[in-house]
């Protein structure tokens, strides 16, 4: 286990500061304690796939390469953003890191907030020789752009990093439930636009769990994002991991009673793609397995992330990764041929998927 359970705050050694000390608590909250959602569910189980007996293809045809802005991935699964900034989330981002290069995947780096801060953090963050060929995408809290942080600092992480995207985060919720935490979102969405118009690389927008409604998705494209991650309920609740944090019982009730807070992920996505039709949406927030990744690109995803799980298993160790992601991956393949579909973008033409209510895609 990479986590020692008794450290429960305590100020890295190599960074010295708070933000590091709550990258740790963060990391160790939600590899051992129950973040779950409560209340609210992602909303895939509500749907089920219509079995074909007779594919009419060979599982031998099945393939899972598709594409990401322009890159090429092995498989339309994404580690989502996790983390960087301590010696813990180093370990925890090169076994990420190793995991993306084998089975080709695009990786998320954690909120690169404390590398503007304290360039000596790099290391923890800097994993693109561990993997050269894949779709890399630096993070920040989109929040920071009305704190100071501008283009050029953008630049400058995707630079230091050799990112291929920068990923803004909109994660009102968890601030406002943070100890100092940043709640100026007034005006967001015109930097947003400044950032993406000036950036020079894609800029992609994600929820850390509490999902994108679809006029704000449509709102986010019409100000030039490349891509929107709905990041919906019903997977990590990021109100429950502040509430382990808390030790004011006031504001532990409070933070308890947003555990069923959010757009259900299923429910954000379709709506997120009926008014985005053209548009490159990523899925996650409580995708558990690769038959959730065949619905959330049956339903409309172009590629789908997963983070609560991965880090779980990044914990372990390589090996316990390699297989988490491995399993995945061949459920996802069973599903495609067990429905028909020989490539990703043969699901949403060729998959049949029928809602618990009777009603069909
Ligand atoms: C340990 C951990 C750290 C995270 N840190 C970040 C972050 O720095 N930036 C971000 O955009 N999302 C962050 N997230 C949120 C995830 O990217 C994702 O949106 C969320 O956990 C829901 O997905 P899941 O249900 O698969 O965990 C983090 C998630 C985990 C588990």
């Amino acid at each position: 286990m990479l986590l020692n359970a008794t450290v429960k705050t305590r100020t890295d050694t190599k960074t010295g500061s708070r933000t590091a000390s709550r990258k740790d608590e963060h990391l160790r909250i939600n590899i051992e304690e129950d973040v779950a959602a409560k209340g609210v569910e992602s909303g895939f189980d509500d749907w089920r796939f219509v079995h074909r007996a007779l594919p009419e293809i060979d599982l031998d045809d099945v393939q899972l390469r598709s594409h990401l802005l322009g890159g090429h991935v092995d498989a339309p699964l994404l580690i989502s953003c996790m983390t960087g900034g301590t010696e813990q989330a180093q370990t925890i981002n090169e076994r990420l890191a190793r995991a993306a290069q084998a089975h080709g995947l695009a990786m998320g780096l954690g909120s690169c907030r404390v590398l503007l801060e304290q360039p000596d953090v790099l290391p923890t963050f800097d994993v693109r020789a561990l993997a050269p060929d894949v779709p890399l995408l630096a993070n920040l809290g989109a929040v920071q752009l009305n704190l100071g942080v501008g283009i050029d600092e953008c630049r400058h992480l995707l630079r230091a990093l050799r990112a291929d995207a920068l990923v803004l985060h909109l994660n009102p919720l968890q601030e406002a439930l943070q100890t100092s935490g940043n709640t100026a979102f007034g005006g967001l969405l015109a930097r947003i636009a400044t950032l993406c118009a000036g950036l020079g690389a894609p800029v992609i927008v994600k929820e850390v769990g509490w999902g994108i409604a679809d006029d704000i998705v449509v709102r986010l494209f019409d100000a030039g994002v490349a891509a929107v991650d709905v990041a919906g309920a019903g997977g990590t609740s990021w109100s429950e991991v502040e509430r382990h944090r808390m030790t004011d019982p006031v504001r532990a009730r409070v933070a308890g009673s947003f555990a069923g807070w959010g757009i259900p992920t299923a429910e954000a996505l379709i709506r997120a793609r009926s008014a985005a039709p053209g548009s490159v949406l990523i899925a996650s927030g409580g995708v558990r397995d690769g038959i959730d990744v065949a619905k959330a690109l049956t339903l409309g995803a172009d590629s789908v992330g997963i983070a609560g799980p991965l880090v779980r298993a990044a914990a372990a160790g390589d090996e316990a990764l390699d297989e988490t992601v491995t399993v995945i991956l061949e459920e996802l393949r069973l599903a495609m041929f067990c429905v028909g579909a020989s490539r990703v973008a043969d699901l949403q033409r060729d998959a049949h998927l029928v809602h618990r209510d009777g009603r069909a895609l």
